[in-house]
């Protein structure tokens, strides 16, 4: 028998909402970096290509994930990217050399190859415009290219090229992480808020309802945080819908404790940001806050070493589709994956919008090798999640053991969320504890917990146990049998360093 903590009490009140789930929280990348597109969803030459040139064994995995936003091409890859490079006939469209990722783009897919997979995957088009190189004229050319309808210039151009129908895409970022020295075009808050505001009034010109992102301070470490958001919010002001924030969580001290209180980081980060966008609000009397878009989010630091030393070799380029990042995930990670994604939920009033950085191969769920496929740890975190993200996120005051971490102060032994769908209660729950049980006493005020539905625990038999090639399922997610429910109420015994996904099916 085995050490177990103080129980954790969790009242919800189905009256206590904090607001309807975006589903757009369940959102993901696909940037043209390492292996992300191609090899991973695109690869004419593998034996599961379909006649688009799409792997189905890819595809059909990243539907279990229900991913909803794509973003899209980048990523720092779009502060260079000319867009009319991508699109025409394939045997035309020129090779070029990718300064963000110092790779060869061969261009072979692009805005036609894209758009047409979200709509066959059923994903919302999210797409990037370039700021760095690029200016408003093809910030609004490229939104003219596939909104505008058949009998325009630019609709006509995208009919040659094989596509009648204009795709109605709604949501754009304006650039990506403008305040880091790495970008391509990287400047000042102003400059960029200036180049931002040009560019959305160009795009307005051609779709006028479509939603704008602009980059906010994309990482809290950076000598310019928060300054850059503040500039941006204040000098953008009326018809900005998002602020982007940025988060790759990092593990160099190898203190699984610390490292398991990242989401704590995260609500902060939210909640700072969420300020300054009312404040801003308030201060020049706009109609409504800018919200969160949380648009790249991970685990990502066993291969950051890798990436500074790309980037400081300016003159080497090397080749097609190199292996970029290929984080291998373990099951520390996937719960500090679930950090990220608890966090949203509780922050769903302002957090609108998020993305998984990124889906395949790049710091991603799921790793290709020729013709086969690994399933990472961080992928059973988001489909437990995904799967069950309909309805209200309630409003978690928990009560229940913490303890003390250097980096982010007191954490909770268990981090949890919790979403009322239409027809169950859904309760996440992270036991961050290395050795001990967790109890967890969940109510919902008015409603009687009687049913028990699927429920699911993610778990493994250490911090650092991973999914290898060799041994593909020492982490995955299994069924969850540790709860009971009595009078009403559920009891739940969520087993050291595991993430539980539980259903309560209501009555009617
Ligand atoms: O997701 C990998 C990279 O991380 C993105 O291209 C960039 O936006 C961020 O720095």
């Amino acid at each position: 028998m085995g050490a177990t903590l103080t129980p954790t009490t969790l009242e919800l009140d189905a009256g206590d909402v904090v607001a309807d789930v975006d589903p757009r929280v369940f959102g993901g990348l696909l940037e043209h970096m390492g292996r992300c597109v191609y090899e991973g969803v695109y690869e004419p030459t593998s034996a599961h290509a379909d006649e688009h040139g799409c792997r189905t064994d890819v595809l059909d995995a990243l539907r279990e994930l229900s991913f909803t936003a794509v973003r899209y091409p980048g990523g720092n890859f779009v502060s260079g990217y000319d867009w009319r490079d991508g699109v025409g006939p394939r045997d035309q469209r020129p090779e070029r050399l990718d300064r963000a990722w110092r790779c060869t783009e061969s261009n072979q897919f692009g805005t036609d190859e894209f758009l047409p997979l979200c709509e066959r995957m059923g994903w919302t088009p999210m797409m990037a415009v370039n700021l760095g190189t690029g200016t408003a004229d093809d910030a609004r050319d490229l939104v003219g290219y596939v909104n505008e309808p058949a009998g325009t210039h630019a609709g006509d151009w995208r009919g040659r090229n094989g596509r009648a129908a204009a795709y109605g895409v709604d949501l754009w970022c304006l650039g990506n992480e403008m305040d880091g020295p790495w970008q391509l075009g990287h400047t000042d808050a102003s400059e960029y808020t200036r180049r931002a505001r040009e560019a959305a009034a160009a795009m307005r010109e051609v779709s006028p309802d479509i939603e704008v992102v602009a980059c906010g301070s994309s990482d809290p470490n950076l000598p310019s945080h928060p300054a850059w958001s503040l500039t941006v919010l204040d000098e953008f002001g009326e018809g900005l819908d998002y602020l982007s924030l940025h988060r790759y969580a990092r593990n160099f001290g190898r203190r699984p404790r610390e490292y398991l209180g990242f989401g704590v980081g995260v609500d902060a980060q939210i909640e700072e940001s969420a300020r300054l966008c009312e404040e801003a609000r308030a201060r020049h009397g706009l109609d409504r806050a800018a919200r969160i878009s949380f648009d790249e989010w991970n685990v990502w630091y066993k291969t950051a070493p890798q990436t500074l030393a790309r980037m400081a070799l300016p003159a080497r380029f090397g080749g097609r589709a190199p292996h970029l990042i290929e984080e291998v995930f373990n099951l520390e990670d996937a719960l500090v994956a679930a950090g990220f994604l608890t966090s949203f939920l509780r922050h769903a009033d302002v957090v609108r919008v998020a993305n998984l950085a990124q889906m395949v191969n790049v710091i991603a769920p799921l790793l290709t090798k020729g013709d086969d496929l690994l399933v990472q740890s961080i992928f059973h975190t988001f489909r437990m999640f995904s799967s069950r993200r309909a309805g209200d996120s309630l409003r978690v005051t928990a009560v229940g053991p913490a303890y003390e971490t250097r980096r982010f102060g007191t954490v909770p032994e268990v981090d949890l969320a919790a979403v009322l769908g239409p027809e169950a209660l859904h309760v996440f729950a992270v036991n961050r504890n290395l050795t001990a049980t967790a109890p967890l006493e969940v109510g919902l005020a008015g409603r009687s917990l009687d049913r028990i539905g699927p429920c699911e625990v993610l778990t493994g038999p250490h911090p650092r146990a991973r999914n290898t090639w060799d041994d593909p399922h020492v982490v995955e997610a299994a069924p969850f049998a540790g709860l009971s429910c009595t009078a009403g109420s559920a009891e739940l015994h969520i087993p050291p360093l595991s993430l539980v996904a539980a259903t309560f099916p209501l009555a009617g």
